[in-house]
């Protein structure tokens, strides 16, 4: 069929990973026969620069336009001193909520020729096989951007006791109910277990959080549903990876909690992402996909990048966006071979390994 993907790389390794991610889709194209139309844009510092905004209007009607997003990473290093009034972040934040992906997910799956690469033990690892469905559109990293609105100033200001800034979470009972009633229904088609994760013992939101967990557990009498403090679940994640299966919350400890699970799966390299919503194009979900980690400043420009994480969230855009679950598991499949046959970028090298660079991982992976 006929498929439309806006390629939004960004900054730093955005651009390396995601022309490697590229290279893989137009590989399940020739082998598939599928016409994939790609329309490349700039998002992040880049687009600042060129465009004057993080994401133009124009990029974002393109968006609009197509049946899925692949999107690389944003954040370029701040001057010091500098007034930026526009940050790159803002790009981010504009697809999310402009386009209504309040859906974050982010499978976490260690391939099993990597339990020795992981910093955790093997034994630990074996069996980790867990999702965490993240709140994307809500809580403080939205509390900042209506300025004007009681409760919540937009900057940091000037008082008689010295600066001071406030981030407002707040979340409403609808936003919490679709997340969390996504999360179970992830759960039904796994292994029918949902923990969900709050600091309910001091916050508010948490207090809500759970009540509405509660009441969406009675509606699915077949899935196991617990209730973890966001602390307690940062230890049992690398205590007993293996016991989790689908973990739903709130924006912010989503995003914590990835970057360290990110560490099961070896590698910050290593972890896809989707983001959905409820609309529906021709073909599939309508989702922006893109690795977990951000533009990696340290090593960018250097082909040193682990494509695999996009690459991966390439084949997650082919599921749920494209409907070609076929051709996401082909590509699914053409990683762990790779690794299985001992390709390794440097942040999961081991000894006796064979080292390559973002490229020769990609082309690999493609050709595989
Ligand atoms: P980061 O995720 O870019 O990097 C953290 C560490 O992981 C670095 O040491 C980096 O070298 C390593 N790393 C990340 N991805 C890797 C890969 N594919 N292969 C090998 N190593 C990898 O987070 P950091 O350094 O805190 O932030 C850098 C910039 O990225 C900031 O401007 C931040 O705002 C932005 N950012 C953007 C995100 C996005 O676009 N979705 C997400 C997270 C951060
Ligand atoms: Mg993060």
């Amino acid at each position: 069929g006929n498929y439309t993907i806006t390629v939004l790389p960004g900054d730093g390794i955005g651009r390396e990973v995601t022309d490697q991610a590229v290279r893989v889709l137009q590989a399940i194209a020739s082998r598939y026969g599928h016409s994939f139309t790609f329309h490349h844009a700039l998002v992040g510092g880049a687009a600042i620069e060129a465009e004057g905004d993080a994401i133009s209007d124009a990029t974002m009607e393109q968006c609009q336009r197509s049946d899925a997003i692949l999107f690389g990473a944003v954040g370029v290093p701040t001057k010091p001193g500098t007034n930026q009034q526009i940050k790159p972040e803002r790009s981010l934040f504009r697809l999310r909520k402009g386009l209504e992906f309040f859906a974050n997910l982010r499978p976490v799956r260690p391939f099993k020729a990597l339990l020795n690469a992981s910093s955790i033990k093997p034994e630990v690892l074996q069996g980790t096989d867990l999702i965490v469905v993240r709140e994307l559109t809500g809580g403080l990293y939205y509390g900042h951007m209506e300025p004007g609105i009681p409760g919540k100033p937009s900057e940091i200001r000037e008082t008689d006791k010295g600066y001071e800034a406030i981030d407002t979470l707040l979340y409403t009972e609808g936003e919490i109910e679709r997340i969390v009633r996504t999360a179970f229904d992830i759960a039904r088609g796994r292994q029918k277990k949902v923990t969900s994760v709050d600091k309910a013992n001091v916050l508010s939101s948490s207090v809500l959080w759970r009540r509405v967990v509660d009441r969406v557990a009675a509606d699915y009498p077949d899935i196991a549903t617990e209730h973890l403090l966001v602390d307690a679940c940062a230890m049992h994640l690398i205590r007993r990876p293996s016991n989790f299966d689908v973990i739903v919350t709130e924006n912010l400890f989503g995003d914590i909690l990835t970057d360290e699970a990110s560490m099961l799966a070896s590698s910050m390299g290593m972890l896809p992402s989707a983001s959905l919503g409820t609309r529906k194009t021709e073909h599939g979900i309508f989702g922006l996909y893109e690795p977990i980690h951000g533009s990696a400043p340290d090593i960018a420009g250097q082909d040193k990048a682990n494509p695999i994480a996009a690459i991966l969230s390439a084949a997650m855009l082919l599921r749920h966006s494209l409907s070609l679950p076929r051709e996401a598991e082909a590509v699914e499949a053409a990683v762990e071979a790779c690794i299985n046959e001992g390709y390794r970028t440097e942040d999961i090298q081991e000894e006796g390994k064979k080292k390559v660079g973002t490229q020769e991982m990609g082309q690999r992976i493609a050709a595989a």
